[in-house]
């Protein structure tokens, strides 16, 4: 990898709200809507993750505009026996357009693994759905050593995708460690992984794009965006009050 230039331009043009299960069904409309005015004034395109009950609520808030609205998971498997989890139909249903897969909380707090992580990135995509497939290594693998060879087991079962049209799938690096903890990698470091990632992903996928996830803020996003590689952030807590997602977006103009 070569060095990063001081002067290098941001390629960051997309930001994507992760809100968990931060906010209630009001406060996610509420944001929502104030989200939708921001990307009428900012260049950088806005999706938004919100919790699975609020999602019908804000798919409606913020329908026919340029806001993008996605779930945080999805079943693999169509209409059946499978309590509590939603199939892609319901989500296209509501008006969603991608989902996410194979977050760290949903691997470390739900049994999440990577091959079923990629079973629903793989249904997804079959039902014409984007994906955004999130890996990353945990601090006791980084300090191993391990990173790459983590992320390239994440991302093993991820491929031969059954992807219908370019772009429909996006990768997301979101080292663990940095998840909610205010710490981040470099932008080296990042740079790094995303190339490592797209190296992979190049023999099945064109012109992949490669997120990057952890405690971005709008401190920060500009030194992370150093990285040429990053095409957007998945971006938690600071996605989910309007002051500090404006900000975000203000840095990235
Ligand atoms: P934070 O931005 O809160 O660190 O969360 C990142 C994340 O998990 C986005 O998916």
């Amino acid at each position: 990898m070569g060095p990063l230039k001081e002067s290098q331009r941001s390629s960051a043009s997309l930001v994507v709200c992760n809100w968990k299960a931060y906010l209630g069904i009001e406060e996610s409309v509420t944001l929502a809507r104030n989200a939708l005015a921001l990307a009428r004034s900012h260049a950088t395109a806005l999706w938004i993750a919100p919790s699975m009950l609020s999602l019908g609520s804000v798919a409606q808030a913020v329908r026919g505009s340029m806001v993008a609205v996605g779930a945080q998971n999805c079943f693999w498997d169509g209409k059946g026996a499978f309590t509590g989890e939603c199939t892609a139909d319901e989500l296209i249903e509501l008006g969603c357009t991608f989902a996410i897969v194979g977050h760290s909380e949903r691997r470390n707090l739900f049994g999440e693994t990577s091959a079923s992580a990629a079973k629903r990135a793989h249904a997804l995509l079959r039902s014409g759905l984007g994906v955004i497939c999130c890996v990353g290594e945990s601090a006791h693998e980084r300090a191993q050593g391990h990173t790459l060879e983590t992320i390239l087991e994440q991302l093993a079962p991820l491929f031969p995708a059954p992807l219908a049209r370019p772009g429909q799938m996006i990768i997301a690096y979101e080292p663990v460690w940095s998840v909610g903890s205010g710490q981040t990698p470099t932008a080296s470091q990042i740079h790094e992984v995303h190339e490592l990632i797209k190296t992979h992903a190049a023999q099945h996928v064109e012109n992949l794009r490669v997120l990057y996830g952890g405690s971005v803020t709008a401190a920060n996003a500009a030194e992370l965006a150093r990285a040429p590689s990053v095409a957007g952030f998945l971006v938690g807590g600071a996605s989910t009050k309007l002051d500090s997602l404006k900000a975000l977006l203000d840095t990235l103009g």
